[in-house]
């Protein structure tokens, strides 16, 4: 038997998709945060035994990102190490407390769990001075345990984008979760040494359709051109202030979110239809002429590669699509949402549209490179991102047996992106919506009101489909 010998760690050079992430994610857009509410003090060594295991199904997780700023685009390889290397960063209610009083700002309407997701959605260990050192590498996973006020804790699981888009983030939540409850044994595999990093999202393209397949399928040409860049924005309330990513949250009982759903299905759309129409009828509402607006939505590509990926393969799969929709004021709350979502599905169906000029990467990288193109260098690309599929989480008994009472997952888009992020999830037959978006250039008070008049929009529109 020859003995090929092991290489550790193993190189891989990013992608495209994980190269505009990389740059992404190096001005504050693409932390991924998972964040629990524990009413159970966590044992820290149980967790480590999960994380170890977690992370030796999934090497993306036993990764560092390597840059070599010497190449002048920046360089990045992932760098997978055979052992998992992930340590517990424990803060006790001191640490905590400090933290919670740094970024109270008077304000009691939010919670010390929202504020410690806020906390590590701008902790950004992926923003290395560029002039500090020719290269450098950072984990791409980073796990926290927090002790909070009430005898209560959070655990925070903070991911670099390229190696963990929503799917992979809800994967994790899954896969943790069921290490939590099995039995503290860490069990040494070889077979997982051997594991390696699943491959960039161009290199599962099928050859017959050529580079243009997976990319082109949802671009409609002319929304990706620069114009997009002169859509309507939000009002801005700060555009000097250092960005910094903060969140609201929308929930619906279980009554609206049944006439919702309902009304999503009579229309024959998906929820995001109902959001994106929601929010831009929000928006719009303060305005009393004629606004084009972009909408971008996030589609999963795993199922459309070659070979074709499950969800057990973590990484970035995800494709975007921009549409742009003139609103006039008065719409009806389905009728937007059947245009907006027909438009998505439209440029998602329609191949002819194919083009390997310009796709979602081109626009933020360019974006990145001349804040200047956009309107007043806020960076936005479009005023809302929502995703094609809805999170439907019916997890909720295992999640009270290992003593997690709450949980929070979204990204951070306060270098480029749009003005609002939205990450939906139907738990327990309740909508559960996390809205993310750039402060100081938007205000809480300004996305509460929003977000609001979006709540009103929904639970009024959802009264057409009662019982
Ligand atoms: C960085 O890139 C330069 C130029 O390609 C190369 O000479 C150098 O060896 C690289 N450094 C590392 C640490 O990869
Ligand atoms: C990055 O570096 C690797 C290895 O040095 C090289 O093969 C690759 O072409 C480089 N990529 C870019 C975008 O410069
Ligand atoms: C909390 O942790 C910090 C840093 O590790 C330490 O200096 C401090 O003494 C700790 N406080 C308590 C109350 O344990
Ligand atoms: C890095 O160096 C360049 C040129 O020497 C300089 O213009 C830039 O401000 C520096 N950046 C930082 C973050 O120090
Ligand atoms: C939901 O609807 C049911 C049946 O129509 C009703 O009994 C219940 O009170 C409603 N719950 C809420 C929270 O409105
Ligand atoms: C819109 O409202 C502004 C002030 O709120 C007013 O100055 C402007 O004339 C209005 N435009 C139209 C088209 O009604």
């Amino acid at each position: 038997m020859s003995s090929t010998k092991m290489v550790d760690p193993k190189v891989r050079n990013v992608g495209a998709t994980e190269y505009s992430w990389c740059k992404a994610v190096h001005g504050g857009t693409g932390i991924a945060v998972l964040a629990l509410l524990s009413s159970k003090k966590p044992d820290i060594s149980h967790f480590q035994i999960a994380l170890n295991k977690l992370q030796n199904s999934h090497p993306i997780l036993k990764s560092k990102l390597h840059s070599n700023t010497t190449t002048s685009n920046g360089n990045f390889t992932f760098l997978t190490f055979q052992n998992p290397f992930v340590k517990i960063q424990q803060h006790n209610l001191s640490l905590t407390s400090n933290i919670l009083g740094r970024n109270k700002n008077n304000d009691d309407t939010v919670s010390s769990f929202q504020l410690i997701l806020e906390h590590e959605l701008n902790q950004n260990s992926w923003h290395n001075d560029l002039n500090r050192s020719s290269s450098h590498s950072d984990d791409m996973f980073v796990a926290s345990i927090y002790a909070m006020p009430e005898e209560t804790w959070t655990v925070v699981m903070r991911l670099h984008v390229a190696a963990c888009d929503r799917t992979t983030a809800i994967s994790i939540l899954r896969e943790m979760l069921v290490l939590m409850k099995e039995e503290e044994r860490e069990s040494e595999s070889e077979e997982w040494k051997k594991r390696e990093i699943g491959f960039a999202m161009e290199d599962l393209v099928d050859g017959g359709k050529g580079k243009k397949g997976i990319w082109a399928r949802g671009i409609d040409v002319l929304s990706y051109s620069l114009n997009s860049f002169r859509l309507t924005n939000l009002k801005f309330c700060d555009t000097k202030g250092t960005r910094f990513s903060q969140v609201v949250r929308l929930q619906l009982n279980h009554n609206d979110t049944k006439r919702v759903l309902d009304g999503c299905k009579h229309n024959r759309i998906k929820l995001c239809g109902a959001l994106s129409a929601a929010g831009l009828m929000a928006a719009h509402s303060s305005k009393n002429s004629s606004r084009k607006y972009g909408i971008i939505t996030l589609t999963d590509c795993r199922s459309s590669l070659e070979p074709p990926l499950s969800i057990n393969n973590f990484g970035f799969y995800h494709s975007a699509i921009l549409n742009s929709h003139l609103i006039k004021g008065g719409e009806d709350l389905w009728e937007l949402a059947k245009k907006t979502y027909g438009a998505f599905a439209n440029s998602k169906n329609n191949n002819k549209h194919f083009s390997d000029m310009a796709d979602m990467n081109f626009l933020m990288c360019k974006a990145i490179d001349n804040p200047t193109l956009t309107s007043s260098s806020s960076l936005r690309t479009s005023i809302m991102s929502v995703f094609e599929d809805t999170v439907i989480d019916d997890g909720g008994k295992v999640q009270r047996e290992v003593g997690v009472d709450d949980y929070m997952g979204c990204a951070s888009i306060h270098g480029v992106g749009p003005s609002i992020a939205i990450f939906d999830t139907i738990r327990e037959a309740k909508l559960d919506c996390i809205f993310v978006y750039p402060a100081p250039l938007h205000s809480r008070e300004q996305m509460l009101d929003l977000v609001n008049k979006m709540k009103v929009i929904l639970i009024e529109g959802g009264k057409a489909y009662e019982g």
